[in-house]
């Protein structure tokens, strides 16, 4: 059973509040620089708590505008002008977060091998529907079956978007994606109750290449038991994630590129 869109969304507003206060609150800013879904822990009310602060950095200080370290993260989630500058700045971390929404509205991993050519990293497919206002729908986790509210899948995905803008200074603050997030969980507005959603929905089933089997591969946000606490990570048997480099600087390659 995957997990239900308000949770997603509320995880989601959770999570945002914790890099807010990071960036915008503590006394002195953090750039938490590790953000993805396996470090974020849940309790047993989907109460969002950041962990593994290892890779965290003091924000730049001052009037400077960013700090130049070797660039450390995990491969899908790091901001593109950072992995070829080294340059670090709280947008990096709105990128990061970007991701992670946009994970929460398809249901997909940032990085999948097992998709198609062209879909395995997931901000290089979804961008063309994230421009898209009208194309919103075809980005959202197919398995909730119509079970989302129409504007809050909108709303989110107009978010990401912007969270995911290649120039960092068109990235939202992390208190402004707050304030977006707050009215998600609790829109009612169906999609599965609305007849012109159903009829969309039905045309992309029959049109898209990786939903014709009906059986989805990934198995990301499904619930897994009682089990506390627990994280947002997929469970794929093993704990090493492949994807978790550290990246040489100015290195030309892990552009968000496969
Ligand atoms: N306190 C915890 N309670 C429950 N699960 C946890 C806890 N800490 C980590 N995990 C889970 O254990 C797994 C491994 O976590 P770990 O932090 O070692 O690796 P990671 O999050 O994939 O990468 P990174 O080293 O960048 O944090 C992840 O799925 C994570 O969600
Ligand atoms: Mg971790």
């Amino acid at each position: 059973m995957p997990l239900p869109w308000s949770i997603r969304m509320k995880i989601a507003l959770g999570a945002a509040k914790g890099l807010a206060f990071l960036h915008e609150e503590a006394e002195r800013p953090v750039i938490y620089r590790d953000f993805k879904t396996s470090n974020i822990l849940l309790d047993a009310d989907y109460n969002a708590k950041l962990s593994d602060f290892g890779l965290a950095k003091d924000g730049p200080e001052g009037d400077k505008t960013h700090v130049s370290t070797r660039v450390m993260g995990t491969y899908g989630y790091a901001a593109p002008e950072y992995v070829m500058t080294g340059h670090l700045t709280s947008k990096s971390d709105v990128y990061s977060f970007g991701v992670v929404l946009l994970e929460m509205i398809t249901g997909r991993r940032s990085m999948d091998k097992n998709r198609p050519n062209g879909e395995h990293n997931l901000v290089e497919w979804a961008r063309p529907h994230l421009g898209e206002r009208r194309r919103f729908y075809r980005l959202v986790d197919p398995r909730l079956e119509g079970h989302f509210s129409i504007k809050g899948a909108q709303k989110a995905a107009q978010l990401a978007a912007r969270c995911l803008s290649r120039d960092p200074k068109a990235r939202p603050m992390m208190s402004e994606v707050v304030e977006a997030l707050k009215p998600l969980p609790n829109l009612k507005d169906m999609a599965s109750s609305s007849y012109y959603f159903q009829t969309m929905q039905a045309d992309r089933v029959g049109s898209s290449p990786s939903t014709k089997n009906g059986v989805r591969t990934q198995g990301s946000f499904s619930r897994n038991g009682q089990q506390h606490p627990r994280s947002l990570s997929i469970p794929n048997g093993s704990h090493a994630s492949p994807y978790h480099h550290q990246f040489p600087q100015n290195s030309p390659k892990p552009n968000g590129k496969t």
